[in-house]
């Protein structure tokens, strides 16, 4: 992704200090665009993400004949005029997904019941990332979707068809191929249920229940009735992303003279992961003043420098705190003992490998990280040292090196930065606020 940009250095401040917010939740921003889009009425998100994924699943939507509108503001605020159950035109151009996997996924959802063909791609790291476990259940409904290398890679060739429901169960824990079998079940002939082995993020259910789809969650069982009247289009409030803030938790955390209180963030259970093991690690971390915002609970969070201790993660705790593991291990160089982590070999597949990545460029600050096929081993206690590293592009790696160079000694200088963009632009700007040298 991001073409090369000059080295962003980072040095230790001497206290990380204050109050901040977060931007609004990536995964629940793109639900509440697609969703708005094919309810009928208007609608008015609030807090978008202003990240570079959201963005293109904007595009996408613009391309696809949605009207979004931009609110001027400084929280990015969008208002959707809701095409309704059967609005979507025929895309005049490829579709192009960007780096964002939750684009290219749902929208497969979508676009396999119209009655069009849409042809959606992204860059070269979605281009590898996997799309078989995607077009698998959606010809099980009878959609029609075809990609490159024996129909595993995108770009996709996706031919709208009528689809059926399916009775599916998900071989992997992943919210975005579950929300793309929900989606397509919104428009197909008969019930859609789900079983998934390990429950995953439920934005979609969430919000599709909000809006008035019949869909209903019994422990790890979904199930969900195609539409007979359209959704109908709700203003929404996104709150803070707790993938965001996980940053500032963990850098709250580990350095030694930190206060970081995070106001108005999203703490739906089946993101805060990250929250339970940093408490199992025995940090400092609050969670206060907790409130429903929607259908989402929501509360301020309160975290100082704390001694941690190493844990052993797996399970289902993985998908809680999937995007959070790069950061995890960060952490856990700072804990006393070692740290394993298991069960997640979908971080192979993420916009880097991210076990690889992670394992080699913490390494190169002076970590002592071992890879495993599915996980890692980190040796916590290992003085880190400022040196130069890389971020393969990959927006996660890029905030997680960040903040390990908040507590190496020394300059950390991290290639390619700018890729923090795709879920948190203002990552920077909230660096800058909290920092004292
Ligand atoms: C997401 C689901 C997860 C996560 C990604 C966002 C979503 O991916 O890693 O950053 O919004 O549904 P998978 O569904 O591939 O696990």
């Amino acid at each position: 992704m991001a073409g090369k940009t000059p080295l962003k250095k980072i040095l230790p401040p001497k206290q990380l200090m204050g109050e901040i917010a977060v931007p609004g939740d990536k995964s629940i921003s793109h639900r509440a665009l697609i969703l708005n889009s094919l309810a009928t009425g208007h609608s008015r998100i609030s807090n978008l993400s202003p990240g570079k994924d959201c963005l293109s699943t904007i595009t996408c939507l613009r391309a696809l004949g949605v009207k979004l509108t931009k609110e001027d503001g400084k929280a990015p605020v969008i208002l959707v005029n809701g095409v309704g159950k059967a609005g979507l035109t025929e895309a005049k151009n490829i579709l192009n997904a960007g780096n964002s996997g939750t684009t290219i996924r749902l929208l497969g959802g979508v676009l396999a019941s119209q009655p069009f063909l849409s042809i959606i791609t992204g860059d070269s790291s979605l281009r590898s990332r996997p799309m078989k476990r995607l077009i698998e259940p959606l010809r099980l409904m009878g959609g029609e979707i075809y990609g490159r290398d024996n129909d595993s890679l995108a770009p996709l060739a996706i031919r709208g068809k009528k689809l059926h429901g399916v009775n599916y169960t998900l071989p992997v824990p992943s919210a975005q191929i579950k929300s793309a079998v929900l989606l397509a079940g919104l428009f197909a002939e008969g019930d859609t249920t789900l079983q998934q082995g390990q429950p995953s993020r439920d934005h979609t259910e969430r919000l599709l229940k909000l809006m008035g789809a019949k869909i209903e969650s019994d422990g790890n069982l979904i199930s969900l009735a195609p539409l007979k009247t359209p959704l109908t289009g709700i203003d929404l409030f996104i709150p803070g992303d707790i993938s965001s803030a996980a940053y500032w938790l963990v850098a709250g955390a580990i350095h030694p003279s930190a206060h970081i209180k995070i106001m108005n963030c999203g703490i739906n259970p089946t993101r805060t992961g990250i929250v339970d093991a940093l408490l199992a690690m025995g940090a400092k971390l609050k969670i206060e003043n907790q409130r429903l915002e929607g259908d989402e609970p929501v509360a301020d969070l309160d975290v100082e420098s704390s001694r941690l201790k190493a844990i052993n993660i797996g399970g289902d705790l993985i998908p809680r705190l999937i995007d959070e593991i790069p950061l995890l291990a960060v952490a856990a160089c700072f804990a006393e003992g070692k740290t394993v982590i298991r069960d997640a070999r979908e971080l192979r597949v993420k916009e880097s490998d991210r076990i690889a990545s992670t394992a080699k460029e913490l390494n190169r600050l002076g970590a002592k990280i071992d890879e495993l096929p599915d996980g890692m081993i980190i040796y916590g206690g290992e003085k880190l040292l400022g040196n130069e590293v890389s971020s393969y592009g990959d927006h996660r790696l890029v905030m997680s090196l960040a903040v390990a160079g908040l507590v190496a000694r020394g300059t950390t200088s991290i290639r390619n930065a700018r890729a923090a963009e795709i879920s948190n632009p203002s990552f920077w700007e909230e660096l800058n606020k909290l920092a004292r040298y």
